[in-house]
């Protein structure tokens, strides 16, 4: 087997989340932004491990176990690095790449048999849609041609209360698997004949197997041909079906498309389906419910940027504007949630059958992002012309704020309230902190002394260079921020540890990591890799990106200063001792203006 990519590692680790990973093995309370539980390490009875879901990192402060979720799975599950990369990855659904050797990775867990049944099933149903000219018609009449039908492994349930109930239930196991599974029903007491205890669930409808990530069928959905109630037969929540997690669609998104983007979220089965075939493939479906928080997890997980579209009717904007809900504890820089509302009357199916795919894509990029959408439904609820509509605006918009994850994205969201309830960002803030924000606006009290948080760059928290090495490593996003200049102020520096904080900014501007992890890993046996580790193992100390970026700022000032006044101290000595050479001076006096002007700026 060859080497598995560092990239891959990268994409594994920023993909991954290490709450959800530690969580299905060991009970997680929530504790502010972290999680706690009672350290599976060591024996203990007052919980003192820690999981980080912002820098995808654990720690016990018992007995010090900490890292990743790879080494998590490496230490827990005692699996060898290989291995705790296969199990990362079969979760998310991909296939670990190796350099060079051509081993197949090992033999994975014998198929349930569970599993099984359901693709036989299917495959019955897919026949029986081959037998029916009926249920054939339908499907042609609803625009479905014959590739897109086999890919989605589309069937029919025929017309009959014991079809599936006779081919798969001979014995009384078999049945039990059935009724596990959702596909016969066990009649009600009293009305049991002799051998005819069960019937089935599905009958005549088209079928739609819901497939999970890694493409075993879990459970159908099923489509009545003519009027009836209910339109949509959904299998039941069942031991491999759980029906708020699932995305109809997502396997055959994941098989049409190596790199995947975005992720167009609709709402029915045959949206989907249609989007698929006119080449949108990279839609997926919420069967039917709304979108949960678990469905943003394994969305985000996969790409960075996701639209929703949404029925232009009554329902279809309720439907968005719970989305949006969901989707706030889900905002953060780096990544896009768009909103698209189709014409009244229209649903993605009936739309791209329409206009086409070229129009139906054209209109995906001219979608609604997430911060406007809020502004805009928000401001059709009140009358932003007077001051009380303004200050109605700022009590709706607070509880949708505060559901937004601390970061920047959060702060330009702020921000953008703030601007148009047409008062500063902290003004705003102190005036929702403040329990009463509605008559104060009312009211227009002239905006109070802009509050800037005040800090001591070096605040007894070791030197400048561990400073900023913390605070990058702690949100690596903020090495975008770092300038040219800044950067090469610190060419000079001798500072212990300056050679890492060097290679961590131009890595990480060069490469942008998401997390903590990403980096941990980036560094993992290399020098200076330990102490990244170490540093993290802290408790938090870094607040939020905003704040980390404004003491990373200081910090590289700082360090940038000493860089400064050690090259001036040069100069005096040479002066001093010998005199200084006519570029020398010049070179002094700039120094001595750029000391100057860094002073102004208070940094
Ligand atoms: P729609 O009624 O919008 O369905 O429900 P659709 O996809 O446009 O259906 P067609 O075009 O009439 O065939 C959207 C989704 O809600 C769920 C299904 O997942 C459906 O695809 N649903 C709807 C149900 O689960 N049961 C129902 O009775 C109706
Ligand atoms: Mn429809």
């Amino acid at each position: 087997m060859g080497l598995i990519p560092q990239t891959f590692i990268d994409e594994l680790i920023a993909r991954a989340d290490i709450v959800e990973v530690i969580g299905s093995r060991v009970s997680l309370k929530k504790a502010g932004r972290e999680y706690k539980a009672c350290c599976p390490f060591h024996n203990e009875k007052s919980a003192s491990f820690w999981v980080s879901p912002e820098k995808q990192f654990y720690h016990c402060f018992g007995c010090g176990a900490h890292g990743t979720v790879l080494r998590f799975l490496m230490e827990h599950d005692h699996m060898p690095f290989p291995e705790a990369v296969e199990e990362l990855a079969t979760r998310l659904g991909l296939e670990v790449p190796h350099e060079g050797g051509n081993g197949a990775p090992g033999q994975r867990r014998v198929d349930e048999p569970l599993y099984d049944v359901m693709s036989r099933v299917s495959r019955f149903y897919t026949e029986m849609l081959a037998k029916d000219a009926r249920a054939q018609a339908y499907v042609s009449k609803r625009g479905l041609d014959r590739e897109t039908v086999e890919r989605f492994g589309i069937g029919y349930a025929p017309n009959s209360w014991n079809d599936v109930l006779r081919r798969f239930g001979g014995t009384e196991d078999a049945r039990r698997a059935l009724a596990d599974l959702g596909l016969i029903i066990e009649r009600e007491r009293g009305q049991v004949r002799e051998g005819d205890r069960h019937y089935d669930r599905f009958r005549d409808r088209i079928m739609f197997p819901i497939r999970d990530s890694r493409g075993r069928i879990i459970a159908f959905g099923g489509r009545i041909l003519d009027q009836g109630e209910p339109k949509y037969l959904n299998s039941p929540e069942t031991v491999l079906f759980h029906k708020g997690q699932e995305l109809y669609g997502l396997f055959e998104t994941r098989r049409a498309r190596t790199n995947l983007k975005r992720l167009l979220v609709v709402e029915g089965y045959m949206d989907a389906v249609r989007l698929h075939q006119y080449g949108i493939n990279y839609a997926v479906a919420t069967l039917g419910t709304a979108t949960t928080p678990e469905h943003f997890k394994r969305i985000f997980r996969l790409v960075s940027e996701v639209v929703f579209a949404f029925d232009g009717d009554r329902a279809g904007r309720a439907a968005a504007w719970r989305a949006l809900q969901h989707a706030l504890p889900e905002a953060r820089q780096g990544r896009e949630i768009r909103f698209l509302f189709l014409p009244d009357g229209h649903d993605p199916d009936s739309l791209v059958g329409e206009e086409g795919a070229e129009a139906f894509e054209h209109r995906l990029d001219t979608t609604l992002p997430l911060s406007e959408y809020l502004i805009r439904e928000l401001s059709e609820r009140s009358d932003l012309s007077s001051a009380d509509g303004r200050a109605h605006f700022s009590e709706n918009a607070r509880p949708l704020w505060a559901k937004l994850p601390e970061g920047v994205y959060r702060e330009l969201m702020l921000g953008r309230i703030a601007e148009v309830v047409g008062i500063g960002p902290q003004r705003l803030e102190e005036l929702w902190a403040s329990g009463n924000p509605g008559m104060v606006i009312a009211a227009t009290t002239p905006p109070s002394q802009k509050r800037v948080p005040v800090r001591n760059v070096n605040g007894g928290r070791g030197s400048l260079v561990r400073q900023a090495v913390l605070q990058l490593v702690s949100y690596p996003a903020i090495a975008q921020e770092i300038s040219e200049g800044e950067r090469h102020a610190l060419e000079g520096s001798e500072e212990p540890g300056i050679e890492l904080l060097r290679a961590l900014i131009d890595n990480l501007r060069e490469h942008p990591a998401q997390n903590s992890a990403q980096v941990i890993e980036r560094w993992a046996g290399k020098p200076g890799g330990d102490s990244l580790e170490k540093l993290l193992q802290r408790e938090q100390i870094v607040a939020d990106a905003v704040t980390a970026v404004h003491e990373l700022r200081g910090a590289l000032e700082g360090l940038a200063r000493r860089v400064t006044e050690a090259r001036m101290k040069a100069l005096e000595d040479k002066d001093r001792s010998g005199g200084l050479e006519p570029e020398e001076l010049v070179e002094y006096q700039e120094l001595m203006l750029s000391r100057a002007t860094r002073g102004a700026r208070g940094g």
